[in-house]
């Protein structure tokens, strides 16, 4: 086989509170290694002074584990990928850097990636995999995008969110609600054993395509205002499974939108809010009433992860797409 034909990537993502690495070797997965940091948590969000020295510190570790569980050795690598943004600044810093120097070490290539892009390659990881053009619900903890996929590079943006992310309205949500960072899955856990029903939080209303969560939010906030102190003890639940009730409804009538408008029916969801189960739930009933086909990520590659960036590279690396020693990340995303 020539080196052409047997490409091992190595991949590194760091963009904000997961240190992960992953190598790829043609297209398949061989590790995806990934460490949390538990000491945001305390702080009700991530702190990106301690992201970045959380991400020092598990750098070699995490990327050593990945190496040893692919059983390969650095120098079989065709190249190495790092997530260029968007994300924390200090913290892509510490993938670049480490990117930069271990393909500066063993002379190979190095891949940039967009860290939203990945979000929606991750769906090439395993099967079945999207066929081109496919629309994608893109939610996670920074963005919120529909976007018109029509190949592995070729993505336009048909809408996003105007303010907060679906993920921070579940984050923020949470927070008022006294549970812990991050608190999405929290409160995907609570709405399970609720009434969706009990209480009515406003579906905001928005132009086209786009979003916007800060509203939900505050109204959240005000109608938590006027109960009882213990009223919480009694309704977590009721009142977790009505606030994800109106998130998922504002997502897919945008969502339904777009498809209608466009005319297609593959339909992918993907970032860390596609491992919501009501979402998942809601994805999968819309596409047996409208005839969409439904694809949904394993959960492994919902929330951040190294795989994703890895896929994605493999394909700018087969159109050598490569970035030069003197890059630099970027912190705001500013299009595909
Ligand atoms: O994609 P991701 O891991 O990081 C970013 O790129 O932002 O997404 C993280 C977001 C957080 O806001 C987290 O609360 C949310 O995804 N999240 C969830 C669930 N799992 C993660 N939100 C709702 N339900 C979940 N099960
Ligand atoms: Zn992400």
């Amino acid at each position: 086989m020539t080196k052409e034909n047997n490409i091992y990537i190595l991949a590194i993502e760091s963009s904000c509170d997961d240190t992960s690495a992953a190598v790829l070797h043609n297209g398949k997965i061989l590790a995806n290694v990934v460490a949390g940091q538990e000491v945001h948590r305390l702080w009700g969000g991530v702190v990106p002074e301690l992201a970045s020295r959380a991400h020092q510190q598990h750098i070699v570790p995490v990327v050593d584990a990945a190496v040893r569980q692919a059983g390969i050795s650095l120098e079989q690598l065709s190249a190495v990928a790092f997530t260029r943004g968007p994300g924390l600044l200090g913290s892509l810093l510490v993938g670049v850097s480490f990117a930069k120097s271990l393909a500066l070490a063993l002379s190979i290539p190095l891949i940039e990636v967009n860290h939203m892009h990945a979000h929606i390659l991750a769906h090439f990881i395993d099967e079945p995999k999207p066929p081109f053009p496919f629309l994608c619900l893109t939610v996670s903890g920074g963005h919120t995008q529909i976007v018109q996929v029509n190949g592995p590079v070729e993505m336009k943006i048909l809408g996003e969110t105007i303010d907060d992310a679906a993920g921070e309205a579940f984050d923020k949500t949470a927070k008022l609600l006294g549970l812990p960072y991050p608190g999405g899955p929290l409160i995907d856990q609570y709405a399970a054993q609720g009434n969706p029903d009990a209480f009515k939080f406003p579906v905001p209303q928005t132009p086209d395509y786009d979003y916007s969560f800060s509203g939900l939010k505050t109204s959240v906030m005000y109608f938590l205002q006027k109960q009882n102190p213990d009223f919480l003890s009694a309704h977590l639940p009721d009142v977790c499974a009505s606030v994800q009730k109106a998130i998922i409804m504002h997502l897919m009538k945008k969502l339904k939108k777009a498809s209608a408008d466009t005319g297609i029916r593959h339909i992918a969801i993907a970032g860390g809010v596609s491992a919501n189960n009501g979402l998942r739930k809601a994805i999968e009933t819309e596409g047996a009433d409208s005839g969409w086909t439904t694809f949904i990520p394993a959960f492994e590659y919902c929330t951040d992860n190294a795989a994703m960036i890895a896929i994605t590279a493999y394909f700018k690396f087969l159109n050598h797409d490569f970035a030069g020693q003197t890059i630099a990340p970027y912190a705001r995303f500013s299009g595909f």
